[in-house]
């Protein structure tokens, strides 16, 4: 009985080393090497290769390798009837919150437009906001929504969010179709924090934009496919939203020839707001190996009903 690491980037053989140093008595391989196929019971994963879940016979559960198992989900080899597991993990929540605060904070001061004006070296000393000219909404309260309020609350901001259930919290939390108007008019920095699912693909739409105040900014940390980024663009030229900062996209890499490269109010990071850091979350994936083999239930099971 072992675990195979499927990823498609070149961090595979470190987290076979790792989970193997801190868990002598598991096989683990690289899912590239060969070895008895039908002994992989956990199958741990982050954007595995088309068609690689499909060589094992005898998997017991899929370990998503970070918060998000939309990946997984579509994977038509991905044998429905066995549980997905995904990552929880407080500095998957911090290292979110600490990336949007920077990003607010750098729109609000106007540091990308002083960055552009200092490759032209142009002198440009515009006028900027303070923390409490800022509404923000946030989209998903969720692992990371809930760390993000916090830490935007704790810096002064006001700070809303969205869910899809009523929530319990400590700042007010609209919910589902209805209270999205209400929640969108009140949001002059939009940050999308939603799992990418059947419901939320493409929500991030012109009629979704239209709903937020004049000039609002917008940050996009879930996935690409919640984005029509032709909206977005559009948006952008009449003045409707102000800037957007994208941490994903639907093609990553972004190709080299997407409008978002040259656009002067989208800002990009190559999807590394939140990355998992492997030495903390590492445990869990190996107390779910050993829940799988005993028949117990393993930790942050996803609800495929649901689909995060
Ligand atoms: P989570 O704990 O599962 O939270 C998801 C939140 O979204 C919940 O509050 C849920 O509402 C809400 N939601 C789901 N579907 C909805 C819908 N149709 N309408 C309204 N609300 C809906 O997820 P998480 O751990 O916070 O992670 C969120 C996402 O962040 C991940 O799925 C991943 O795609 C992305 N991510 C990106 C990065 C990065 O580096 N850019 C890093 C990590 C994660 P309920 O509470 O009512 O269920
Ligand atoms: C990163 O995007 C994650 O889902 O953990």
């Amino acid at each position: 009985m072992a675990i195979a690491v499927l990823r498609n980037d070149d961090k595979t053989n470190a987290w076979r080393s790792l989970l193997r140093s801190k868990a002598p008595d598991i096989p683990v391989y690289d899912y590239k090497d060969s070895f008895p196929k039908e002994e992989i019971r956990m199958a741990a994963v982050w954007k595995h290769p088309a068609g690689s879940l499909s060589a094992f016979p005898n998997l017991l559960g899929i370990q998503g390798l970070g918060a998000g198992v939309d990946f997984i989900l579509e994977d038509p080899d991905a044998d429905p009837g066995i549980p997905v597991m995904r990552v929880v993990d407080p500095y998957l929540a911090s290292d979110m919150a600490e990336y949007v605060l920077a990003q607010i904070m750098a729109y609000l001061r106007g540091l990308y437009v002083h960055a552009s004006d200092k490759g032209q070296k142009k002198w440009n000393p515009a006028p900027y906001r303070r923390i409490e000219d800022l509404r923000v909404g946030i989209m998903g309260m969720g692992q990371l929504g809930t760390a993000v309020a916090g830490l935007l609350g704790r810096t002064g901001f006001r700070v809303q969010g969205w869910a899809r259930t009523p929530k319990n919290a400590s700042v007010e939390v609209y919910h589902g179709p209805k209270g999205l108007p209400d929640f969108l008019q009140q949001s002059d920095v939009l940050v999308c924090l939603l799992p990418l699912t059947p419901e939320t693909q493409g929500i991030l739409s012109a009629s979704l934009l239209e709903g937020l105040p004049q000039g609002a900014f917008l940050i996009n940390v879930a996935r690409g496919p919640l984005l029509v980024d032709q909206d977005l663009i559009d948006a952008l030229d009449t003045g409707r939203l102000s800037a957007a900062c994208l941490d994903v996209f639907h093609q990553e890499p972004l190709p080299r020839e997407h409008l978002f490269w040259e656009h002067p109010n989208v800002w990009i990071t190559p999807h590394v707001a939140s990355v998992t850091d492997p030495d903390s979350v590492a445990d869990q994936v190996i107390r779910n190996y050993r829940a799988l083999i005993e028949g117990r239930p393993p930790e942050n099971l996803i609800d495929r009903r649901k689909g995060y």
